[in-house]
Order: structure tokens, then sequence, then C-alpha cells
């Protein structure tokens, strides 16, 4: 057991738990997840935007067959499906074939119609999810082309799609689901962007994504150590609420689930991630002075409904913490007349900012998890990887 115990130590490299290692190995287990797949130099000869930027070995074969495909469905559960969520929109965008979402539980209930020239993308970092292996045995036999995005070579789903990308961002042992989150959302973005490589009219927007992609692993550096002492005494102040709501809308949507699913998980405690164009259909009703929101407002397209979000909730005195983008004079001004929070975070290209968007967020979980004397790396009633329906 003392061996055990050491063992245990070394493998957490000097952290206390495996979540925080995991959560600070983010901007290394991204470079991996990109290591040898995105050419960051275009080529001074010729013409530099015919070079091939993104090379994904496993997608060189049914890259024409997912291009033509009649619509592209993630399938996934819990944190993989929020990733497949933040990265939709850069599918949708680059690709411009029809992308829906599905949990694997839900489809497998309703027997959800699958066709022969449909790509079913599962995403799972254990890949062996039984939900999920389901819904691909379902799609395999509709004739579907299967696609894997795993963190796990030789996995279940890894074996038994007929194309893939390996996540490589290194085991994750940590029940809650971290850097497999942000390298998930690398991943898709990459495929995007390789199916995208032939389009002259996406070139701009690719070569920008990608550029953006090169910086990622220095500006998640920048701002960890930063938000982790900061996140640690907001961690003080919210560890006893009874309830936390995240407000977010566009791809941040999946920021706002993927945060609230952190804090149930392994905070305990009762949380919701709200898609901010729903407010006034229902959630805006809880709002009030005690309960805490945090309402993500970083630099982009959903930038100004963001503001008029938070005016709109600092009209009925909500409690807010704003996540917005480093330096961001307009929210500086907020907090300071509102007394409302900040959280700033370093800006980047839309598809991407929902990466650095999340590292507060789970370092928030991860500390309130500390702060309430929960087991952080095994919460109660909950496995790494649920391998029964
Ligand atoms: C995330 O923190 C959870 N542990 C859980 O939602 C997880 O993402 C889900 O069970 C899917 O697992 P998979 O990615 O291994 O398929």
């Amino acid at each position: 057991q003392v061996l055990q115990l050491e063992v245990d130590q070394i493998m957490k490299g000097g952290y206390e738990h495996y979540m925080q290692k995991e959560i600070h190995e983010q901007p290394e287990a991204i470079t991996q997840s990109m290591r040898g797949r995105v050419k960051q130099q275009k080529s001074a000869e010729g013409n530099p935007y015919l070079q091939q930027r993104i090379k994904l070995g496993g997608l060189v074969e049914t890259r024409d067959t997912i291009r033509r495909s009649r619509r592209i469905m993630f399938v996934a559960c819990g944190t993989s499906y929020h990733a497949a969520l933040a990265a939709r929109q850069t599918v949708e965008e680059m690709v411009e074939v029809p992308v829906v979402l599905e949990l694997a539980s839900d489809l497998l209930d309703r027997c959800c119609p699958i066709f022969r020239d449909d790509t079913c993308v599962f995403v799972s970092q254990s890949g062996e999810t039984a939900d999920t292996l389901r819904a691909l045995e379902y799609a395999k036999a509709r004739g579907a082309l299967c696609v894997g995005i795993t963190n796990t070579v030789g996995s279940a789903i890894s074996r038994a799609t007929h194309c893939g990308i390996h996540q490589n961002a290194g085991y994750e042992i940590g029940v809650a689901s971290t850097k497999a989150y942000t390298s998930q959302i690398i991943c898709i973005t990459m495929m995007a962007l390789a199916l995208a490589e032939d389009s002259i009219s996406k070139r701009e927007r690719r070569d920008a994504i990608i550029d953006e992609l090169g910086a990622l692993p220095d500006k998640m550096r920048s701002f960890m150590q930063v938000q982790d002492v900061a996140m640690k005494e907001l961690a003080a102040q919210l560890k006893d609420s009874n309830s936390l709501l995240f407000f977010a809308r566009g791809n941040n949507y999946a920021t706002a689930l993927e945060a609230a699913l952190k804090c149930k998980e392994v905070a305990l405690i009762h949380s919701e991630g709200i898609l901010a164009g729903e407010m006034k259909h229902g959630p805006l009703a809880l709002v009030d002075e005690h309960l805490p929101i945090v309402v993500v407002a970083t630099r982009d397209s959903m930038y100004n409904k963001m503001e008029s979000v938070i005016q709109q909730l600092l009209a009925r005195s909500a409690r807010l913490i704003i996540l917005c983008t480093a330096g961001d004079a307009t929210m500086q001004e907020y907090a300071k007349r509102s007394d409302c929070q900040l959280i700033e975070v370093p800006g980047t290209v839309e598809p991407l900012q929902p990466i650095l968007n999340i590292v507060p967020l789970q370092l928030l979980a991860y500390h309130m998890t500390v702060l309430r004397g929960h087991n952080v790396d095994q919460p109660r009633n909950l496995a790494k990887s649920v391998t029964v329906t």
C-alpha cells in the first residue's frame, strides 16, 4: 500500500490531484494533439495557399467521402458531447455540410434515422463508453461512414470505426475530463480545417485559425498561474452556494454546459449552463441578488448580445462574474460600476476561444471541490469510463 501511494505521488508529478495536474497539463496536451499535424510555416515558393497545412493521416482516404456526406453527425456523451458542441460551428463554416449533434443514449432511445450517405463522428476520451459504442454499432449497421475521435489507442471505438483521429493528449486519470475536452475541440477543428483544404473561399479564414492554433498553447500557459490563484479566491467566495448558473451563447454555450458539468460532478454543487438566448423564456425568473451567475462575454460575434444580457441581469441586481477578454475596458467599467467580478482570458479567433475560456472555470470547479472537502479524482457514484448502459 505504501508503494502504491508512492507510485500515485510520482504519477501526480508534484500536484495534489490528477484533475489539478491534468488542467495544468493542457498547454502540453493540445500541443501533442497538434504535433505533426499542423504546419505553421506557409511555403515561400509558389502559391502558399495550396500547400497542405493540416495533415490528418487517419482521414486521408475518407476525406472526399466525408465532404460529400449529406450530413455530419457527432455522437458522444458528457464532456465529449460538449466538445462537439463547441466545434460544431467551425465544421459548419468550413465544410458547409449540415452538422447535427446527438447524445449517444438519446440517439438509441429514439432509434434515430441514419443513412448510408451520413458521416457519423464518435467522440470519446476513453473510447469505451457503452452508449457511444452501441450507437456506433447502430450507425455502422445502417451503412454510415463511422469516424472515431478518441484518446485511447486500441480502444473499442477506435477499433470499430472506419477511420479516425487519435487525440494524443496523454492519459487522463481524474474522473472529471479536462485536458481531453480541450484536445477534442482541437481535433474536431483540425478535421474541419483539413476538410476545407481545397476551398479557395475559405483560405483566409482557415489560415487565421491555423496561425492561432500555433499560438494557443503559449496563450494558455500565460494565464494559467494567475488564474489558478484568482480562481482559488473566487472558489472561497462561491463554495457555499446552493446553485451556480453559467450564461453564454454561440460556441461558448458549450463552455457554459461544460463548466456546469464540472461543478456538479466534482464540487457537488447544483449548476446549470444556460443558452443566453433562452434567458427570457424562463431562466430569468431565477435571478436575484444571491444566486451567483457566470456570464461568458469574450470578444467575438456574440459580444454585443452578451453585453445586453449583462445589462438585463444587472438591472435585476444579479450577482455577476463576467468572463471576458483581457483588457476589455467596457467590461472593466461594468465591474467597477456594479461591483461584479471579472475573469480575464487572452483573446483568440472565435472557433478557439472556448478552449481558453474553459480553463479558469475548470480551476474554479477544482478549487471549490478541495475547499468543500470532496473527493476530487473519484467523485461519489461516478466512474471514469461508463461501460454499462
Ligand atoms: C466528464 O467530466 C465526465 N466524466 C463524463 O461526462 C464523460 O465525458 C463521459 O462519460 C464520456 O466519456 P468518454 O469521453 O470517455 O466517452
